[in-house]
């Protein structure tokens, strides 16, 4: 697959060991995080990695902050991307399967309770379902109005 991840300062170590293991699993992984403890600024990191994302060519994308919630609500800005910020199996594979999530976040200083690679994959082996959800998630998007 090829997937785009991004972080902030709050989540390099983590960022790392995705990448890491993503590409040791043979997938592509376009890194637009930054790699240092300098302070940087969660939205414009968001905003790079959703405008990206946009733009096509990826299967989906995983964006990390310290808690995740920050760049989780960055993301969710932009018309066209919905991203969950799970914190188990269960929401990992459920955001695919009725929310048809194309962004993940994680946080780096978040103690959880499974390997956050195990989530990855949960959501990756997942099917989005269809039916009443794709209804549901067309008017995800027309909530937004932004068009970037
Ligand atoms: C940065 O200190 C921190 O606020 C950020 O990584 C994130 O946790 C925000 O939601």
């Amino acid at each position: 697959m090829n997937i785009l991840i991004a972080n902030d300062h709050g989540a390099v170590a983590l960022k790392q060991a995705i990448q890491n293991a993503l590409e040791q699993e043979g997938h592509t992984v376009t890194n637009l995080g930054v790699d240092t403890e300098e302070s940087v600024d969660y939205p414009d990191i968001a905003h790079k990695a959703a405008t990206t994302f946009l733009k096509g060519g990826y299967d989906f994308g995983i964006v990390c902050c310290g808690s995740g919630i920050g760049i989780s609500i960055a993301a969710n800005k932009h018309k066209g991307i919905r991203c969950a910020q799970v914190f188990d199996l269960y929401t990992a594979a459920m955001c695919k399967k009725h929310n048809n999530a194309n962004f993940l976040a994680f946080g780096g200083r978040i103690q959880y309770p499974v390997p956050v690679i195990d989530m990855i994959h949960a959501y990756m082996e997942a099917q989005f379902e269809g039916g009443r959800h794709e209804r549901r998630v067309s008017k995800l998007n027309d909530l937004c109005s932004n068009s970037n």
